[in-house]
């Protein structure tokens, strides 16, 4: 029989437990901060936002975070996810190298959120709460949680950047489906919101001010409790189950990966692909681990490692993180998922201890990449995963000029059925490419907090 092109695990292989990349960092994590106080928040300082159990893993030390029953059930209707080998695209591509795509776009919301959503509504679930509210930039979030809240009755309210809610309204409909309420951010309903909206009535939107306009909602309601589908340790967790079912894949497969690469936004299927692998790294075996994100919101490859807010109303806790500043809008790209000014605080601080690579590119050159992959393999791959095909096809070709064999390994985050606009854009010529300038640089070193202390 010839190798499979689909190496599958049965249901009973879902992991148990998710991996905790905390106890393992090389350098103790760098703590959050209270945006008044400046000292490492604690508890009580998030509990206007998130449950107790939740809080309790985004601070969690322990190596292993069991899985509990219900959300594993849910997960049953997607997972294990299939690990293919791309062996069309590497005909297509005449490389040596073996190239492997772990697929989360058959969860019914289309991508790897679902997730952490079925995670976080479980947990509020638990604790008493009635309604959640939440930020999405391209609606793949916000489709997850919509999900999630119809799967445990609870009520999903959802601000969306409103360059995504007018360029795909069929997200939103996705939305409404599930019983989710959508409103397009900047909104009316949020002091954050009415602020920005009187002074610039046609601000396109940022992930930013989303997450202050839901964050604010959640803090002055004792019904409801905020949801975030990246950057935070507990999203990140969440989604280990990817790369903790890839290391069995892989194992199945006989090989194991030399690069392993993931898009990233605010870092969750990057972390959630890749963390499970990082103690072979710290073990000495050869692994790059590469990031790919937008030139035009490059916070990895040009952004500041520094303390900056999560959001634009500077309603967060300060986060160590690479960031381009918190009032960074960015153009109004079609990968909206990758449109965060900062990056998850654990990424961040792998990518500055060397241990991740970061590269950047633009949107016609990763438009380009996803059509390689869509006519040699089939699936349509999301604007945001789009940047590790890129990644990915840029390593194949080294390995065909050199020879090389490597073992080369993505993570497709999400397919791109509601995308077809920006495909459209791209097939016919209008698509444009916008670069982040020394202006925007400078701009954003002006708008980072000054940090009076840090006492851990
Ligand atoms: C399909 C897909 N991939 C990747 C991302 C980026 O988010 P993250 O970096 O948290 O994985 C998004 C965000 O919406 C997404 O929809």
């Amino acid at each position: 029989m010839t190798d499979p092109t689909k190496i599958l695990l049965g249901e009973e292989k879902i992991p148990r437990t998710w991996f905790n990349i905390v106890p393992v960092l090389p350098t103790p994590l760098a703590p959050p901060l209270h945006p008044a106080t400046h000292q490492p928040v604690g508890p009580a300082d998030l509990a206007p936002l998130f449950c107790d159990a939740i809080l309790e893993q985004e601070m969690s030390a322990a190596p292993m975070i069991e899985i509990p029953d219900p959300v594993r059930d849910i997960y049953r209707l997607w997972r294990p996810t299939p690990l293919y080998r791309a062996r069309r695209l590497e005909q297509a591509l005449d490389t040596p190298a073996h190239i492997y795509y772990k697929y989360e776009g058959g969860s019914p919301a289309g991508s790897h959120k679902p997730n952490t959503a079925v995670a976080q509504a479980y947990y509020n679930k638990e604790a008493g709460v009635r309604r959640l509210a939440t930020e999405t930039g391209a609606g793949q979030w916000g489709s997850a949680l919509a999900l999630a809240g119809t799967f445990f009755g609870l009520e999903v309210k959802v601000y969306m950047v409103r360059v995504s809610y007018d360029q795909k309204p069929y997200r939103r409909h996705l939305m409404e489906t599930w019983g989710a309420t959508v409103l397009p951010s900047p909104s009316q309903e949020t002091a954050s919101g009415r602020r920005v909206l009187a002074e610039h009535p046609n601000y396109p939107g940022s992930l930013g001010l989303a997450i202050s306009e839901a964050a604010e909602e959640a803090a002055s309601r004792p019904d409801t409790k905020y949801a975030l589908g990246s950057v935070l340790n507990h999203v990140l967790l969440h989604q280990t189950v990817i790369g903790l079912e890839a290391i069995e894949q892989f194992s199945l497969a006989g090989e194991g990966p030399d690069v392993l690469i993931a898009c990233c936004g605010g870092g969750s299927n990057f972390g959630g692909f890749t963390f499970p692998f990082l103690p072979r790294k710290l073990a000495g075996e050869k692994i790059r681990i590469v990031a790919a994100e937008p030139a035009s919101c490059p916070t990895l490859t040009k952004g500041i490692y520094a303390y900056d807010f999560g959001d634009t109303a500077q309603l967060s806790p300060l986060l160590k993180m690479f960031t381009l500043g918190h009032d960074f809008v960015p153009p109004s790209i079609h990968a909206g998922g990758l449109r965060y000014h900062g990056d998850s605080p654990l990424v961040s601080q792998l990518v500055h201890a060397g241990l991740v690579e970061a590269v950047a590119y633009p949107q016609r050159a990763i438009f380009e990449a996803a059509t390689t992959f869509a006519r040699a393999e089939g699936l349509l791959p999301a604007p945001e995963c789009a940047h590790a095909i890129k990644a990915t096809i840029d390593e194949a070709l080294l390995c065909k000029a050199s020879g090389e064999k490597k073992v080369i390994a993505f993570c497709l985050s999400g397919h791109g059925h509601f995308d077809m606009t920006a495909y459209d854009r791209y097939l016919s010529g209008a698509l444009e490419d916008q670069e982040f300038s020394e202006a925007d640089m400078r701009q954003a070193l002006a708008q980072l907090p000054e940090i009076r202390s840090v006492s851990s």
